[in-house]
């Protein structure tokens, strides 16, 4: 079995095993440095799937213009995975309270930017990282940087719902405690309340902001895996927004879902962008276009190529490659 399989098949376990530890207890071999002289030097010949046109990407497809902030920044990032150059000199503003999809075809490198958000790749050993990632204006790979708080604050969701093997209300309340955000007296002794008080509200309020309570709010002592997937998926959307994130990272929420729960999450999406800043990586174009603001369209070799107003990037792209992929001529 290759690395790229060990590493994609135990990542829901990986990410359970990042709430029940301390995260930077984890061994790291990733690093984000603005040096370039150990960095294999870039392959000037453009890697094409058939269909790709041989186009240059220029520089103004990526430069989105938007009202508001930019929740996260990211500059001249590059990722390699040994001698890999699995993503090149992405540079991207992700508006706040936003959605914002990743599309392209496998193997693009979707992914792989997705986890540098929120350092992921960290656990990757192959993994090194150049170039930088501001979340409100702070790199998030400055040595000093907290690591816990950084995945408490760009939360994460994965392709296959990962609950716990417990009860649908300790999933929710297993990551607060764990944080000490509830059961270490200081909130029931600022609201005067006790700690199960706190618990409680705490999984009513993260279960109906997943649009999830109406459907278990009469079992939340039973086991989790006893949910159907889509309803697996939206408590670990839950899981997520007990931990109060600012970002949330969606990789192919919906895909290994059926049509109605396909749904329910896409309009989980379109709900959770009043409150939170989005990104979601798709393999559906259909669903990009429905539940996204901004779209961000990364092609063979890892690079971005256009970057835009969802309905400019489906309607109008310039990039002529961006076009064919999304009139489905390759990917
Ligand atoms: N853990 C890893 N170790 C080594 N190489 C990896 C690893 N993860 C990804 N890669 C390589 O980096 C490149 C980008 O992979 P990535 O998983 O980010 O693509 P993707 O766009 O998410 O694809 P998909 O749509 O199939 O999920 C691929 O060539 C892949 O083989
Ligand atoms: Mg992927």
């Amino acid at each position: 079995m290759s690395e790229h399989q060990t590493e994609t098949e135990t990542e829901p376990d990986r990410e359970r095993a990042a709430e029940a530890t301390e995260p930077d207890a984890a061994p790291s071999t990733a690093t984000a440095t603005t040096e370039s002289a150990s960095r294999p030097e870039p392959s000037t010949e453009r890697t094409t799937v058939a269909g790709e046109t041989d186009e240059t990407t220029r520089p103004e497809w990526v430069q989105y213009d938007f009202d508001g902030e930019s929740k996260l920044s990211v500059h001249d990032l590059d990722v390699y995975y040994g001698d890999e150059h699995a993503l090149k000199g992405v540079s991207m503003e992700i508006p706040e309270e936003s959605v914002t999809a990743l599309i392209g075809p496998s193997g693009c490198g979707k992914s792989t930017y997705l986890r540098c958000l929120n350092r992921m790749n960290d656990r990757i050993k192959a993994a090194r990282i150049d170039g930088s990632v501001e979340l409100d204006g702070q790199n998030v790979y400055d040595d000093n940087a907290n690591l816990v708080e950084l995945r408490k604050r760009v939360g994460m969701v994965f392709q296959s719902p990962n609950p716990f093997p417990k009860s649908i209300r300790d999933n929710i309340s297993y990551g607060p405690r764990k944080h000490g955000d509830i059961n270490t007296g200081l909130l029931s002794r600022l609201v005067g309340r006790s700690d199960k008080e706190a618990e409680e509200k705490l999984v009513e309020r993260s279960l109906r902001d997943a649009a999830l309570w109406d459907e278990v709010s009469g079992r939340l002592d039973d086991n989790a895996l006893g949910l159907s997937g889509g309803q697996q998926q939206r408590l670990c959307i839950a899981r997520c927004l007990a931990t109060d994130p600012e970002v949330i990272l969606m990789d192919e929420p919906a895909s290994a879902l059926d049509p109605i729960a396909t749904s329910k999450i896409e309009d989980l999406i379109t709900d959770l962008a009043e409150e939170y800043t989005v990104v979601v990586v798709t393999h559906n174009m259909q669903q990009a276009a429905r539940i996204s603001d901004q779209t961000a369209v990364f092609l063979t070799g890892g690079e971005l190529v256009e970057y835009d107003d969802t309905e400019k990037i489906f309607e109008n792209p310039e990039s002529q490659r961006v076009e064919d992929y999304i009139s489905g001529k390759f990917g």
